[in-house]
């Protein structure tokens, strides 16, 4: 039995949950896992119906369960008004730190049936296949802010301690152990202090994995890499804001940001969700790529240990792609709806 708290959100986020979920069906039933799934408010659509974009009830469902799968929080109507006093983006931040979950798990794969669609040319793709291991409950986002001067200054501080960042880079060096063993931390080491702390603790660390290789990178200088010699990369550590940017870069590699999945990991519940917005000009128009959020599902089975399991979703999206049954940003001349891929994969599964 496994009870996943489905937290689907706003925008596009209900459209590609319900084919993750389709997905996550066609596996209970081919493998008896007996999932049972809760569905729990967040983001904007909490805020409408509650005033808070995380509701206490959520959270306890969340803690109680086995993993959250979550679509997307995000709605243009707060994105413009500074003067904003609750936002949805703190039902994600709040759940993040709620669940503990100080590592965000991003995997960057180019699909040979989207070479065509990717903005690089593709001599540069083939091949590529890094994790970016992203910080997620620390650093600028969770620091210190506020006005000051009566409102004319601003700060956001970046904050981190030697036990923030060494726990993540163990389980960073521990993925680089089952992968190429090549770790490349990210950071602005030139400039900042907490650069330097986690420069001085990664290394530190990397004694204990004397078989993988550490290199360190500035983040500028990353973010060229990512773009001119992708396939360099085998597992990336960066702080919260770094990993943020850097992978909404890296996800234009594969041709589309409705491609990548994440897993979220920590202390507590495990966490998986798509790195794509919530879209909210293409909500309602069945138009959106679910193979994002059906990958994080596949990342879900895999925590579970369901390796076979998550072996054929991604197979089923793979075949998918193949097939061109895929949405409008990849398939132009002949797109499927977002209902149509979900059909499609949960079918071949
Ligand atoms: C992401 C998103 C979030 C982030 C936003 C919505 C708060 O961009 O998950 O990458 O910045 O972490
Ligand atoms: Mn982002």
């Amino acid at each position: 039995m496994k009870k996943i708290a489905v937290l689907a959100g706003d925008g596009i986020g209900p459209e590609v949950v319900a084919e993750a979920l389709k997905a996550l069906r066609a596996i209970n039933k081919k493998h008896a896992i007996g999932f049972t799934f809760e569905h729990k408010l967040i983001g904007s659509c909490a805020i409408d119906a509650t005033g808070d974009p995380l509701p206490a009830d959520t959270v306890e469902c969340c803690l109680s369960s086995d993993a959250v799968l979550l679509g997307a929080v995000g709605h243009p109507r707060f994105d413009s008004d500074p003067a904003a006093k609750v936002r949805p983006e703190q039902g994600l931040l709040k759940i993040r730190k709620a669940l503990g979950l100080y590592a965000n798990i991003r995997p960057i794969k180019s699909y040979k049936a989207l070479y065509g669609v990717s903005p690089l040319k593709e001599s540069l793709i083939v091949g590529v296949d890094f994790v970016v291991f992203r910080e997620l409950t620390g650093g600028i986002y969770f620091g210190e802010k506020g006005r000051r001067s009566g409102g004319s200054e601003a700060f956001d501080l970046c904050a981190y301690s030697a036990e923030e960042v060494e726990r993540i880079a163990r389980l960073a060096f521990a993925a680089a152990q089952k992968r190429r063993k090549h770790l490349t931390l990210v950071d602005k080491a030139n400039v900042l202090e907490t650069s330097r702390l986690w420069r001085d603790i990664v290394s530190k660390a990397s004694k204990d994995f004397p078989d993988v290789q550490l290199d360190c990178m500035f983040v500028d200088n990353a973010a060229m890499k990512i773009v001119q010699q992708p396939a360099f990369f085998d597992v990336v550590l960066t702080e919260n804001m770094f990993g943020d940017i850097l992978t909404d870069e890296a996800s234009a590699i594969t041709g589309s940001i409705g491609m990548l999945p994440s897993a979220s990991v920590g202390s507590k519940v495990a966490l998986f969700e798509p790195i794509h917005g919530s879209f909210p000009e293409g909500a309602g128009k069945g138009i959106a790529n679910p193979m994002a959020a059906i990958l994080s599902a596949a990342m879900m089975l895999e925590h579970f240990g369901y390796l076979t399991a998550a072996q054929e979703v991604r197979a089923a999206v793979e075949l998918a792609l193949e097939e061109g049954v895929a949405t409008s940003e990849i398939n132009r001349d002949k797109p499927a709806s977002t209902g149509e891929v979900g059909d499609f994969i949960a079918g071949n599964i």
